[in-house]
Formats: C-alpha cells, structure tokens, sequence
C-alpha cells in the first residue's frame, strides 16, 4: 500500500526560532524576544526591571511581577535575536528545502512583523511583503507553505500592557490578524494551523514544579479564550477562502500506564483527557467533552465564557487535526518512580524505550497507536505530524560533511510506523520533521540541540559563520521523498 501519491512530505520552522532580524522592517519586540539562553540544566530566563529599577530575570515559565517592565539587558545574550537568519537567507534556505524535494513547508509568522504591537489599526507592509516574497519562493519550486498563524512569539506590548491571553481583547486582536493574512495571502496559502500546541498553556501544569492553584485556573481560562480565538479565525479563513484547509495544531500527549494496575490505567486516561482531548474534542467537535465538567470541578475552574463563545466553537471547527510528536511517556500512582522529560511534559520511565541525550523517550510505536486513537475518534478527519525529530549533538567535519545516523534511524522508524498506520487505515495526508534546518532550540534556547537536514555553522554563544550544510540526513530524506516513502 505505502504512502498515498500525493502525500504531503516536508519539514517544520518557527518564526521566532529562525528568522532573526529581531528589529528590522518595522518588527515590534515579542515576548519571545526577551527570552535568554539555557541549557538542559539551566533554564532560559525572561529578562525585566521592577518598578524600583532593579534588573531581574525569572525562568521562562515562571510569573514576572505584574508592574515590572519587561526589558533586553545588554549583557545577556538572546537567542532569536539573531536566530539562524532565514529574514535574510530565505532564497537559499528555500532552494535547499526544494532540493530534498519538499512538498509542504511549515513556517510560522511573526505577529510582531504583521502587528508590531499587536494592536494598530494597519498591518506593516514590509511585514507583509517579506512573507509575501516567501511564498512566492516557495511556489517556484512548488511547495505548499502550511502557515502557523500563532507560534508562541506574542508580541510584548500585548502581553506586557494586556495580560496576555487571559484579557479577551486578545481573540479580537487576534481574529483581526488572522483575517488580514487569509486576505493579504489569498490564493498563496491553502494550508493553515490556527495556534501552535494550542494545549500547552495548561500542559505545563505537569511540568513547572508547584505551579499555584490559582495560576492554573489561569491557564484553564487563557486555553478558553485561545479557543474560542482559534474557532473565530478557522470562520474568517473559510468565509474568505472556501479552499482554506485550516487545522487544529495541539502538542501530541500520549503514552502508557506505567503498570497494568487499573488505578495507572486510569489515571493515563485521566491525563490524555486532560492534556490532551479536552482542547483536541473541543476544536474537532466545536464543544468541550462531556468530561471537562470533572476537570473544571477538580481545579476549582470557573470559566468565563463570552456571548458567543459557544456559537463560536460551533461554527470554528477544523479542517484537520494536526499535532507534534516526539515521545510519549508513562503515567504511575507511585510516587517514588524514575520520571523522565519530554516535550512540556514529565512522567514515569518507560522500561522498554531508548531516551534522547535530553532525556525525550524514542517511540515510533507510540506514534503508530497514536495516530490510531485519532483516527477512531475523529471519524478520519485529515491529519497531519506537523512536528517530529530528534534533536542532537552534531559534528562539522572538516570537510563540511555531518554524519548523523541516530537522527536517520529515528526518522526511518516514525516514516515506517506512519506507513504501518496508513495501512491500519488512518487518514494522514503529510509530514512535517520538526527544524528541518537547524534553528534555536525552544526550551533551552541552544543550537547545539540540532533538528535539521541542513547543519547552521553557529553555535549556543551566537559564534559561528551560519553557513549551510548538508548533513547525511539530507540526502536520506531526498530518497525517502523521491520514492514516497519506499527507499528508507
Ligand atoms: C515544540 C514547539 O514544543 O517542540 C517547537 O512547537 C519546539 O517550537 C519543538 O522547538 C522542539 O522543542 P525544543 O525544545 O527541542 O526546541
């Protein structure tokens, strides 16, 4: 059977992650961008001064004093500042893509080149024009951009005079945003994802050591409101473009119950439902599911919801159900077992898995049973992995070659599980590999945890000639492309 001929193969980006060009063309200041390096055991930190003008900085995740003002401190290095500069090297970047033969790209926008404050009454048409330069380099060699309307690059006057998402002016901002991309680039992009990993404002519950109760009703009610901007835009973009094809994109939380206890068995599907269905249900469904009523109750969440809101829902369903997967993990009543990390998650070890050099479980049988719970439960609604890979350590050789034979083998193994699904029966329709060039590692803020095909020559301090270079990968995913997934 293998891979349908059609098949959408390609490659994932963020703004943020590689861009660069902070500050240029008219580019407001994101949150992102007061965000500095880390590492595996070092946290990246935001940067910002209390009203008494002290100079302070509180890991990513962590809440920043309400009067504070966020601020870049010349004496820390920020990572997407500079990103690996595809602002600047897009033509090349692009050609590499095409010569692997992509079919799709996904890249995201940067609200803050759109709207460099998130809330003028006109876009930045530089902004504008420079992803409408993308596009068209991308139609050139036919590939299909898939556009992420939002990848976690908030612009920060929003979050700093706003609150964020919590405010409700945001899904109106919001929507206004989305709308002027469905009409700026109508006929160019057909393939869109409203909010990246929509669900990890609340998945990081798990994973933020003593996250306070109050803190998480928070997040309960920014998820709504990111919801309810999601539904707003996915009406926009159809009522432009009936051709539009706009998705769900929620961060893949899947895994196993550590025992076949029943109180594990149980306590896994507790988790998936909340981390993972509530937000997936509501944007397939247009409803949140029977089961959310028990999580509101068991967090204490009273949610806020607007005139329209459930309206809103109703009419603002998706297309397809996209996701990123990179591992899965285990769920356990014990409290004493060996955790393990993952993409915004933690959970119990899992025995029977090979784990990543940043602790991320190897599972490509876990994406299989994945894609299966999909499909049953969404009735074969489309779907694409919009994000998948390892990230690892490379080595420039002198001859400019990398030889990475981990990341080939784990990329060999997802492609056959997404082709052993296809044969179960699930309808998948593309494949996106997370930073298909290198760019700057989210959580930690390195290069050195490296995605891509293409190698940047620039390293964790910012060092480095960003030259380009094709890795073995490279030429394994040309043939695997080539042959639609057969010569693996
Ligand atoms: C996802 C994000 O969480 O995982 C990406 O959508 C991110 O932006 C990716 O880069 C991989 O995570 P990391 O932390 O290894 O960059």
């Amino acid at each position: 059977m293998g891979f349908p001929k059609d098949f959408l193969w390609g490659g994932a980006t963020a703004a943020n992650q590689c861009e660069g060009g902070w500050n240029v063309d008219g580019k407001g200041i994101a949150l992102s961008d007061v965000q500095t390096g880390g590492s595996v055991n070092e946290p990246r930190y935001t940067t910002y001064v209390t009203k008494d003008g002290e100079r302070c900085k509180a890991p990513m995740f962590a809440p920043v004093p309400s009067d504070a003002t966020y601020e870049v401190f010349e004496d820390c290095y920020y990572p997407y500042h500079e990103g690996v500069d595809f602002y600047h090297r897009y033509k090349e970047d692009i050609a590499l893509l095409a010569e692997m033969g992509f079919k799709v790209f996904r890249m995201s926008i940067a609200w803050t080149r759109i709207f460099p404050n998130g809330i003028e009454d006109e876009p930045n048409r530089e902004g504008l024009e420079f992803y409408r330069n993308v596009f068209k380099e991308l139609k050139k060699y036919n590939i299909e951009p898939l556009v992420t309307i939002f990848h976690y690059d908030m612009p920060l006057y929003m979050e700093q005079n706003l609150g964020g998402w919590t405010n409700r002016k945001l899904i109106d901002l919001y929507t206004k945003y989305a709308e002027t991309l469905f009409k700026e680039y109508k006929g160019l992009v057909k393939y869109w994802l409203t909010i990246n990993e929509i669900n990890s404002t609340i998945l990081i519950k798990n994973y933020v050591p003593n996250m306070s109760e109050e803190e998480i009703r928070r997040r309960y009610q920014e998820l709504h409101n990111l919801l309810v901007a999601s539904a707003r835009a996915v009406k926009v973009g159809h009522e432009i473009d009936s051709e539009n094809m706009i998705g769900a994109m929620v961060a893949g939380v899947s895994g196993y119950p550590r025992t076949c206890s029943p109180d594990d068995v149980l306590a896994n599907q507790k988790r998936s439902q909340d981390l993972f269905y509530y937000t997936a249900d509501t944007m397939v469904r247009g409803e949140y599911p029977a089961f959310a009523e028990k999580i509101w109750k068991e967090n204490g969440v009273k949610l806020e919801f607007g005139e329209n809101d459930e309206k809103d829902l109703k009419e603002g369903t998706v297309d397809m159900m996209t996701f990123s997967y990179y591992s899965t993990s285990c769920t356990s009543t014990d409290p004493n077992v060996e955790k393990a990390k993952g993409n915004f998650t933690t959970g119990a070890k899992n025995p029977y898995l090979k784990y990543s050099e940043w602790g991320w479980s190897l599972d490509p049988t876990g994406l299989r049973i994945f894609l299966n719970d999909l499909n049953g439960r969404y009735n074969n609604l489309p779907m694409m992995v919009v994000e998948n890979g390892l990230g690892a350590i490379d080595k420039l050789e002198e001859d400019g070659t990398i030889h990475d034979p981990y990341r080939i083998e784990y990329l060999r193994e997802h492609v056959k599980a997404m082709e052993l699904a296809l044969e179960d029966g699930v309808n998948l329709i593309g494949y996106t590999s997370w930073g298909c060039i290198d760019l700057v590692s989210a959580s930690t803020g390195e290069m050195k945890k490296r995605y891509g095909y293409i190698y940047v020559d620039r390293n964790n301090d910012g060092s480095g000639t960003m030259n380009r270079y094709k890795k073995d990968s490279f030429y394994w995913y040309k043939k695997c492309i080539e042959s639609n997934g057969e010569e693996i």
